[in-house]
């Protein structure tokens, strides 16, 4: 089964209670960007938002860390009740320390890469994370084209799976709607993270209907 995650940087933050309610049906997770203007080229959500997202719902919440330093901000995040918090390969300087700071408490760990970085760059912590977030768009903004390439990581990852025999979730996030989601999932994507997909969608429940069952 296919998990929609959705990305509230693409909702209408003046209604943002109301914008989650309007969706919840159809996903399964939300999604909240944080990001730091240095890491990537903008500014986004902190802990005053997360905790408004955690009272408008009781889906679980992915916190994605477009941050340098991110492990100056797991705590805090594991703290107000984070279901999973996914980190930068390329931020992390001790990668495996960070991910079992996460995984202590009981909450998930998950470990993304822009679209320039391979997937072997993760061969000595792939039996330790508990997915892998593909960015199929440079991280910063939605609205983005999908990146085509990211589809051989996605395979990559899947091949990974069967050959070492590990249980590992691989998400994708960025440019994924109607069509992009066939080839994504094909690949062996069982997370589908969505901005523009899933708000600016006017036929949601079709999609939510194709790829949740
Ligand atoms: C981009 C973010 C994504 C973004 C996805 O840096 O990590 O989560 O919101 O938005 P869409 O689905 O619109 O590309
Ligand atoms: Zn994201």
């Amino acid at each position: 089964m296919v998990r929609f995650s959705a990305s509230i940087l693409a909702a209408d933050l003046s209604k943002l209670e109301k914008e989650i309610k309007r969706v919840e049906p159809y996903i399964d997770e939300i999604h909240l960007d944080v990001m730091d203007g240095h890491f990537v080229p903008n500014l986004t959500f902190a802990y005053p938002i997360f905790e408004a997202v955690k009272s408008s719902t009781q889906l679980p919440i992915d916190v994605h860390l477009m941050v340098t330093n991110p492990e100056f901000h797991v705590e805090k995040f594991l703290q107000l009740g984070v279901s999973r918090i996914t980190v930068h390969v390329e931020a992390c300087t001790h990668l495996h320390r960070t991910i079992w700071q996460i995984k202590e408490v009981g909450s998930e760990a998950f470990v993304s890469l822009n679209p320039a970085t391979p997937v072997s760059l993760l061969e000595q912590i792939i039996g330790d994370v508990d997915g892998v977030l593909v960015m199929s768009v440079n991280p910063g903004f939605s609205g983005q084209k999908f990146i085509a390439k990211s589809l051989e990581k996605i395979r990559k990852l899947h091949e990974w799976k069967e050959r070492y025999g590990l249980d590992f979730y691989i998400a994708v996030d960025g440019g994924i709607n109607e069509l992009t989601a066939h080839p994504v999932v094909d690949a062996g994507a069982n997370i589908l993270v969505m901005g523009y997909g899933i708000f600016k969608n006017d036929n949601l429940k079709a999609l939510s209907d194709n790829f949740r069952k």
